[in-house]
């Protein structure tokens, strides 16, 4: 951990960071009452990245991945991110949004929906993607740069755009 990450860990909650992890500098990683980040082996979270995790709410994030700089994981309720996935720089993984059904209430005091977001093994993240609440990209998936990931992607699939669609799909 880089003496200039910003911890913010309140009483009982957990931060594991395994063997040849690294977090690097101007980042931070806040942690509230009841909350877990688990970080595994190899893995890089770079510079000014932003792990915020609200109460009793997971970011679990496996082996040999590559979070790249100004990255940003918000989870509400979980966020999974398994082995050797890499996300450029830029990507945001959101947790949860606000309600707004109700127009004579201000949307900030709306229930706010919570949902997880996978990232599953081997999927690459282009800069600049956004994978909204609720969504599981699939095992070896690419996400092309600056998509906007509403819905499920297929494993192994090609997506991009905003929404994404998929344009291809890698060889077996
Ligand atoms: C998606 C990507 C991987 C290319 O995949 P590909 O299967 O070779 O796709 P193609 O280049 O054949 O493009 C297929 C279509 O998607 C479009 N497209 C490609 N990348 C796109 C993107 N990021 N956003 C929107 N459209 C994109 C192409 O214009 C093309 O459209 P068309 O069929 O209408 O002509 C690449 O464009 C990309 O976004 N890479 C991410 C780069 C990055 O973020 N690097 C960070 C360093 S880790």
């Amino acid at each position: 951990m880089a003496w200039s990450t910003l911890l913010l860990l309140d009483a009982g909650s957990a931060l594991q960071i395994g063997t040849g992890s690294i977090v690097r500098a101007y980042g931070s990683v806040a942690v509230a009452a009841g909350g877990t980040v688990a970080i595994g082996q190899r893995t890089a979270i770079m510079q000014g990245s932003e792990i915020a995790v609200s109460r009793g709410a997971k970011v679990e994030i496996g082996n040999d991945v590559y979070v790249g700089a100004y990255s940003n994981m918000r989870s509400s309720r979980r966020i999974k991110i398994g082995d050797n996935v890499h996300l450029a720089q830029f990507v945001s993984l959101v947790g949860g949004q606000h309600s707004f059904i109700e127009r004579d209430r201000l949307i900030r005091e709306q229930p706010f929906e919570e949902g997880d977001v996978v990232i599953e093994d081997d999927a690459w993240l282009g800069v600049g993607v956004a994978v909204l609440s609720g969504v599981t990209v699939g095992t070896g998936a690419v996400v092309g740069a600056g998509t906007i990931v509403t819905k499920d992607v297929a494993p192994y699939s090609i997506v991009v755009g905003n929404p994404a669609r998929m344009v291809g799909e890698r060889q077996a």
